[in-house]
C-alpha cells in the first residue's frame, strides 16, 4: 500500500489493467445510456479517486481512471449536447486532489466536474439522498480502496437506484492480516467490511472463498427482490498472486454483459489478469442451480473454458440454434458471449467436434445458423 504522504505513486501492471477495464466499460456504458431515449444524463462518481497521476514500473507517466474517464465522457458530451454528464472525484488526502485537478479537462455546459477532498462515506451519505428515479440521470459509483474497507452503509442508496456500483474487494488484506489484528479499530474494520462479529471471521483465516461467498452475501441483501446482476473479476501480481476482486453490480443485464465483455477482452481473452500458461481444468457443479464455477485455487478462465461448458450443458442435441448458446452465456457470471461469438464457436468446433450448419427456419422461413454437440 502506498504511504499515504505520497501524491504521486507507483501503478503496477495490474493496476494500469484496472485503469484500462474501468476506462473500457465506461466509454461504452455511456455511449449505450445516451442513446437510450429515456436517460438525460450520466453520473460517474469515483469517490477515492487518488491523484489521477502514477508512474509505472519504469518510470512512465500513466494516467488514471477519473483522468481516462473524465477524457472519454467529455467526447460522449460533446456529442451529446442536451444531455448532461457529471463528474463527482473525491479522495481523503488533499494534496491527491489537488495534483488532479492540474490533469482535468475543462468543464463545458453539459460537463461538470466536482471535486472534493473529504472521507468517502461522508461524500456518498449527501449524494445518496439526492438520488432520484426522476431525473433519468444514471450513475456509476467507483469505490476503490487500498484495502478490505467497506461502509455498506453510505453505499446502500446506490443499490437501491438507477445505476451501477464497482467496487474493489481487497481480499489480500484479510487473507493476510486477519489473524494478527488485535486493537480495536483493526477488528472494527473486518466487521464493517463483513457485517460480522470479529470472532465469526477469525476462523475464515485466509480463505479466499469465505470472504468472496460473504460480500456476495451482503449485496444480494442490499438489492432488495430486484432483479440484479453481479460479475466479479480476479487481479493478480505479476507473480501470480491474487490480489483482489473488481465486483460490478448493476440491475441492467446489458451493463452485467458489456463488464464481462470488457473484462476478457482487457485480459486478452481470459478472465483475470493472470500470466496464465498452466492453468488448472475448472469443474462446473452443475447441479447448483447458479451454475456458479467451483474455485479451484487460483485458476484463470480461457475460450476453451467456455466451450467446454456449452459442450457440458447441451451434449448430445442436435441443430441448437446459436442464440441459445449466446442466452446461457448471457447469465453465466463470467463468461462472456458478445464480443468472442466466432472463438467460441471455433473452439466448439476444434476441441469438441461441434458441427456448425445453416437451416432453414420452418416458421420464419429465414435460414439460421444451428450447431449440433457430441454426446458426452
Ligand atoms: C486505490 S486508490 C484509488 C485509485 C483510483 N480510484 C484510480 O482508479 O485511479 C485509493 C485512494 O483512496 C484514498 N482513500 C483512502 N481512504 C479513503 C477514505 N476513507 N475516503 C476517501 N478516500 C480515501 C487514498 O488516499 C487513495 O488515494
Amino acid at each position: 500500500m502506498p504511504k499515504q504522504s505520497e501524491v504521486i505513486t507507483v501503478a503496477k501492471p495490474h493496476t494500469i489493467k484496472k485503469f484500462e477495464l474501468i476506462e473500457k466499460y465506461i466509454e461504452t456504458w455511456a455511449e449505450k445510456l445516451m442513446n437510450n431515449l429515456n436517460c438525460n444524463g450520466i453520473i460517474f462518481i469515483d469517490c477515492m479517486c487518488n491523484s489521477g497521476i502514477y508512474q509505472d514500473v519504469n518510470g512512465e507517466i500513466i494516467e488514471g481512471t477519473p483522468i481516462r474517464v473524465a477524457k472519454k465522457l467529455l467526447t460522449v458530451a460533446e456529442k451529446y449536447p442536451n444531455k448532461r454528464v457529471s463528474l463527482y472525484f473525491n479522495d481523503i488526502n488533499d494534496a491527491r486532489v489537488d495534483e488532479l485537478e492540474k490533469h482535468l479537462p475543462q468543464e463545458e455546459k453539459n460537463f461538470k466536474i466536482i471535486t472534493s477532498r473529504k472521507d468517502a462515506s461522508e461524500l456518498l451519505k449527501t449524494i445518496g439522498p439526492q438520488l432520484s428515479q426522476n431525473t433519468h440521470e444514471h450513475y456509476f459509483l467507483l469505490y476503490d480502496p487500498y484495502d478490505a474497507c467497506i461502509d455498506w452503509k453510505a453505499l446502500f442508496p446506490f443499490f437501491r437506484n438507477w445505476g451501477e456500483v464497482m467496487i474493489n474487494h481487497a481480499i489480500r488484506d484479510p487473507m493476510r492480516a486477519i489473524k494478527c489484528a488485535k486493537t480495536e479499530t483493526a477488528k472494527a474494520k473486518y466487521e464493517q467490511t463483513y457485517l460480522q462479529e470479529f470472532e465469526k471471521l477469525l476462523p475464515y483465516g485466509s480463505d479466499r472463498n469465505s470472504y468472496e461467498k460473504r460480500i456476495s452475501e451482503i449485496i444480494d441483501y442490499l438489492k432488495g427482490n430486484r432483479n440484479y446482476y453481479v460479475a466479479s473479476f480476479p487481479f493478480y501480481n505479476s507473480k501470480g498472486s491474487f490480489l483482489y476482486d473488481l465486483i460490478h453490480c448493476t440491475s441492467s443485464i446489458e451493463g452485467f454483459k458489456l463488464y464481462k465483455r470488457s473484462a476478457w477482452q482487457t485480459f486478452g481473452g481470459q478472465s483475470s489478469s493472470k500470466n496464465n500458461k498452466n492453468y488448472t481444468q475448472i469443474k462446473f457443479d452443475l447441479s447448483s442451480s447458479t451454475d456458479a464455477p467451483i474455485f479451484e485455487e487460483e485458476n484463470c478462465y480461457q475460450i476453451y473454458h467456455i466451450a467446454q461448458y456449452l459442450q457440458t450443458t447441451f451434449a448430445g442435441q442436435k441443430n441448437v440454434p446459436l442464440q441459445d448458446l449466446w442466452n446461457v452465456l448471457d447469465h453465466h457470471p463470467i463468461f462472456p458471449s458478445d464480443g468472442f461469438k466466432d472463438v467460441i464457436k471455433g473452439e466448439l468446433k476444434n476441441c469438441f467436434g461441434a458441427t456448425v450448419q445453416m437451416i432453414v427456419d420452418e416458421k420464419t422461413k429465414h435460414r439460421k445458423q444451428t450447431i449440433s454437440f457430441k454426446a458426452k
